[in-house]
């Protein structure tokens, strides 16, 4: 049996919530490997839907949850997120959450200066989540980040801190904002120490024995391809790698461990925050797509721009993303629309082009190029087979799935688990 990495083929919030908490449901341990708590994943159990953010999925269903290192790890939003759902009946304890002891944390520090930032690049903002992800990241590569493993050792705490703060107290000065003081922090810090140690290990050798052992391990994506920081619609993205080469580097586990990469996309397309977004809409369909869709942020509650599928992107995701298979997500949405439109290319100074290209303005100039396709009468809402989906239902997965270059393994045809179409089983590699 494989291992599986789910990722969002997209710009986010594909719907894989319900994707993971299935796939979840059948794996012996659930991985995070990159992002933090900007990351909303929506899971309905029975009665029950739990909002996470950090946990992984797996927690839910039972399982064993990993924070790997890839992540960016916010203490006092981990704590609360456990007590939510503690509170809603579940247990999460060191049995069943092991947390990497070389995860970086984010400090109060990080969301003040992200949100200073972007008030200060004012109609230029990347329209982040303001949960301090960008300035954790970037003092993880600039080598002064603390790390879960400080907290064990209070001198290292208070010397890196020092360094940290030279950094940021001169930034905070510059962009006119409070400067942070070192015995706040470390005192916060060291208070959280106890809370947060008792998760903290190697998780490296975990997942090592897991795979000695034949466990199934999900790795679980957060944000999507488009908003990769190297693959992604830059500087419109967010601050790691999102794509599944990063699921072995986030966690510790080797590239031969990743095993089938699923890509999740809706059949429409959506986005938070700025930066270009082609096959957007700005009339009435797009509104209605919004509406029915319940477009809405699960982090921040902002209103999410939608648009037509927008294929040429999505291929490009699966190329740099290694999909070997792809999940569509929420084909409901678009029952009863009388033509639907998919992009299959941009024009860009009058050239046309196949792929979205890296650079700025060459990006903000892209206009799709439309493919028309008739819409359907009937509903999808709950298909189990493609027998019961209308036969213009099929066609637009058909036409997908050539345009996009990767099978559809799986359709979502509405938010309960089990109203699923699979085609193949990603597990079984
Ligand atoms: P950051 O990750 O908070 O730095 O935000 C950078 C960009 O990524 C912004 O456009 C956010 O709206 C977007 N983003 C971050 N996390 C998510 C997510 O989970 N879903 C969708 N967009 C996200």
């Amino acid at each position: 049996m494989a291992n599986v990495a789910v990722i969002g083929a997209q710009w986010g919030d594909e719907g894989k919530g319900k994707v993971v908490d299935w796939l979840a449901s059948r794996a012996d341990i659930v991985v995070r490997f990159q992002g933090g708590h900007n990351a909303g994943h929506t899971l309905v159990v029975g009665n029950e839907t739990y909002k996470l953010s950090l946990l992984p999925s797996g927690v839910v269903r039972g399982k064993l949850g990993i924070i790997g290192n890839g992540v960016v790890l916010d203490p006092e939003a981990l704590l609360s997120e456990i007590a939510r759902v503690t509170a809603q009946g579940l247990k999460v304890t060191p049995e069943n959450l092991r947390i990497a002891e070389n995860v970086p944390l984010i400090l109060p520090l990080h969301p003040a200066l992200d949100k200073a930032r972007e008030a200060a690049r004012g109609e230029d903002k990347i329209g982040t989540t303001g949960r301090g992800i960008g300035p954790a990241y970037e003092d993880k590569v600039g080598r002064r980040a603390i790390r879960l493993c400080d907290l064990a050792e209070p001198e290292t705490l208070s010397a890196k801190l020092d360094e940290l703060l030279l950094h940021h107290n001169a930034l905070f000065r510059g962009l006119g904002a409070p400067e942070f003081a070192k015995q706040e922090l470390l005192d916060g810090l060291l208070a959280l120490a106890p809370k947060l140690l008792p998760f903290s290990e190697p998780v490296w050798e975990r997942l090592a024995e897991a795979r000695a052992t034949g466990k199934r391990v999900l790795f679980e994506g957060a944000q999507a391809v488009m908003l990769d920081v190297d693959h992604g619609t830059y500087p419109y993205v967010t601050s790691s790698n999102t794509v599944a080469g990063n699921a072995a580097a986030g966690s510790g586990a080797g590239p031969d461990a990743i095993g089938f990469v699923l890509g999740i996309a809706k059949a429409y397309a959506t986005r938070v925050g700025s930066g270009p977004f082609p096959s957007e809409l700005f009339d009435e369909t797009g509104r209605l797509l919004g509406e029915r869709g319940r477009e809405f942020g699960t982090v921040t509650g902002r209103p999410r721009r939608c648009g037509w599928f927008d294929a040429c992107m999505v291929r490009q995701a699966v190329k740099v993303g290694g999909v070997q298979g792809l999940v569509l997500t929420k084909l409901d949405v678009l029952d009863g629309l009388p033509e639907l439109k998919i992009c299959t290319g941009y024009r860009i100074h009058g050239e046309t082009v196949k792929y979205l290209p890296a650079a700025f303005r060459a990006q903000a100039a892209a206009e799709p190029i439309f493919e028309t396709m008739p819409g359907w009468a009937g509903s999808t809402r709950g298909a189990r087979s493609y027998a019961e989906l209308p036969a213009e239902a099929v066609k637009y997965v058909r036409r997908i799935e050539e345009l996009v270059e990767a099978p559809i393994v799986l359709l979502s045809t509405s938010p309960e688990r089990d109203d699923t179409i699979m085609m193949r089983d990603p597990f079984a590699g």
